[in-house]
């Protein structure tokens, strides 16, 4: 479906263009004074230069000829040459049916953009250390943004791509050394089957990195020999590599858990060490092509550019002692995604913290040539979530706030919040506050830029009004029980029933609203914006809410009018659900 902007832009630019003005001038946008009209077009004032004529003089002819147009109920020209326009509801109620027929509301990409294949990577923990705050924005934009892309009809792969091949490998089988010296891993002799069972839980092996990265601090023998354990997991030592088996799986197995509280899910479930098979062939061909050279011991890409205006280190492939590096994995996943995925796009999403890391990844990467010309690689960064005091957030005694933790505080605030006028069991509270509290924490994070710091204000956030996760939660649920009514009333319509021309402003605006689903999306789509989904449905909400507050609907005696009405709240239920599956939480059915 054509957008509603598109649509009023062709009919203003035709009447330019029939008053012998230039057809583009008639560009339309949304009035950024709703008190005097709902659309605009300052195509006078572009062009009074052009052709040498006050602004207001273009603006009364073009205005003419649109009074003839059936769409407009109002088209006035205003000092210094503005165009005012405002809808006819019938042309509105028309645009609001065809939406209702539509596949998605008539939300399409761009015309001429093809479907892209995208290869999304966030999330990003870090296989045996909990899964903490940090990651949190990641996963949640993240998993957002791959439903926005999905939608708009690309091909989009969800990757977690695990941090599994770091020193943290090497800290935990020394920390396991230091505890169970006599596993058969640890015994070069060995050569019997490894046991299938882990020889640790995930609670132990969560105790288990904290203290050997504190010990690899202060005791530098420790730091070594975790170094060099490392090493040898990544020069294929079998005992490692069974150990290491053990700790993937315990610990994939808890963050599948954890990800699932969360509605975030991931396609492939791909890690770092993946990437290790690329390495020694990627790192051959650049020697051969020139690009990698010895620099103070290591192997190196220069990437920096002349118009650099801050120094962009070289990229480094192999340290003196010969360990690969972050940069070195990054590279050689990105070969892997060419030969599985062959991606138009790979969008990564870290905090800012990593900027630098990706702007040499990717240089290297397009100067290498492991990635093709046309193949856009993209960085998106978020900023931190902060607690009240404008620090990153932690817990109350100081501490990184465990993801689980976080969830649990959350859901217990709104089940304490609902607690006094509940109907059902606790075991359904409890279920419906999980839903809303995972609405709360991500609709939270979501409204916000994602470049943005913000506080994480569980008061605000568990909220059921104002610009809120619950309080979108709570429309839908409120409209959901309005229809259920309806359906239940003696002497309804049944079937289809089409949406009707507004009776009065507080309809109108809801018509208005539910309009700019298309445009809201496309914007959203191309910036990789959900904070923009977040904003359009909340004013969604509110103009709903209003409407309801206006409009006797169970109650009206007029049958048609009634089921016009309730085919529009269906509409907008339906409209707030997608917008919140794009954002990646849902609805309870009661609340
Ligand atoms: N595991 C990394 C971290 O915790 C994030 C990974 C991001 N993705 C990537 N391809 N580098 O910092």
């Amino acid at each position: 479906m054509k957008k509603m902007l598109e649509i009023i832009s062709d009919v203003v630019g035709s009447a330019f263009e029939a008053c012998g003005y230039d057809r583009g001038l008639g560009k339309v946008s949304v009035s950024n004074r709703p008190d005097l009209c709902e659309y605009q077009c300052n195509g006078a004032l572009a062009g009074a230069k052009l052709y040498r004529k006050a602004p207001i003089m273009i603006a009364k002819d073009v205005v003419e000829k649109l009074a003839e147009v059936s769409a407009f109920e109002k088209v006035e020209a205003v000092a210094p040459g503005f165009i005012n326009l405002s809808l006819a509801p019938a042309f509105v109620a028309e645009y609001v049916n065809e939406m209702m027929k539509a596949e998605r509301f008539g939300c399409e990409k761009p015309e001429g953009e093809p479907a892209k294949t995208i290869v999304i990577d966030y999330g990003g923990p870090n296989v045996a250390k909990p899964l903490h705050v940090g990651h949190l924005r990641s996963a949640i934009i993240g998993e957002s943004v791959k439903r926005i892309c999905r939608y708009m009809g690309d091909k989009v792969i969800g990757d977690v791509h695990l941090g599994d091949w770091g020193l943290q490998m090497g800290l935990i089988i020394e920390g396991l050394r230091a505890q169970q010296p006599d596993l058969c891993y640890f015994d070069e002799n060995y050569t019997g089957e490894y046991p299938e069972e882990a020889p640790f839980t995930i609670g132990e092996l969560e105790q288990i990195y904290p203290a050997a990265s504190a010990r690899s601090k202060v005791d530098p023998e420790f730091a070594k020999v975790a170094h060099d354990a490392t090493f040898k997991l990544q020069n294929g030592v079998p005992g490692y590599m069974a150990l290491w088996q053990h700790i993937l799986n315990v610990s994939i197995e808890d963050l599948k858990k954890n990800y699932a509280k969360l509605n975030v899910s991931f396609d492939v479930w791909k890690k770092e060490s993946d990437a290790q098979p690329y390495v020694e062939g990627m790192i051959a061909d650049m020697k051969a092509q020139g690009f990698a050279h010895i620099s103070e011991g290591a192997l190196v890409v220069d990437v920096k550019e002349e118009t650099d205006s801050k120094e962009v280190p070289p990229c480094i492939l192999l340290k003196s002692d010969g360990a690969t590096l972050y940069a070195t994995t990054d590279l050689a996943t990105i070969l892997e995604r060419e030969k599985l995925f062959a991606p138009d796009e790979i969008i990564y999403y870290t905090d800012k913290r990593q900027e630098m890391h990706f702007v040499q990844v990717f240089r290297c990467a397009r100067k290498t040539g492991i990635v093709r010309p046309g193949v856009k690689l993209q960085h998106n960064t978020f900023g931190t979530m902060n607690g009240k005091d404008g620090k990153p957030f932690k817990t109350r005694d100081g501490g990184v706030m465990r993801l689980e933790n976080l969830i649990r505080e959350v859901t217990d605030a709104v089940y304490e919040k609902t607690v006094e006028n509940r109907t059902v069991s606790p075991e359904e509270a409890r279920k419906t506050a999980e839903i809303i509290g995972v609405a709360a924490l991500k609709y939270g994070d979501l409204s916000n830029q994602a470049s943005k710091d913000y506080v994480f204000d569980l008061e605000r956030f568990c909220s059921f009004d104002g610009d809120t996760g619950p309080y979108l939660l709570y429309t839908i649920v409120r409209i959901g029980s309005i229809c259920q009514k309806y359906d239940q009333l003696e002497g309804r319509i049944e079937g289809e029933v089409s949406v009707m021309p507004a009776a009065g402003e507080s309809e109108k605006a809801l018509q208005l609203q539910l309009t700019g689903f298309g445009e809201m999306m496309q914007t959203a789509y191309a910036e990789k914006a959900p904070h923009k989904i977040c904003t359009y449905l909340y004013e969604l909400s509110n103009v709903f809410n209003k409407f309801y507050h206006d409009t006797k609907i169970l109650a009206e005696k007029d049958r048609e009018r009634q089921a016009a009405y309730i085919s529009l709240l269906r509409l907008t239920r339906q409209v707030l659900l997608t917008g919140i599956d794009l954002l990646g939480f849902e609805a309870p059915e009661r609340m």
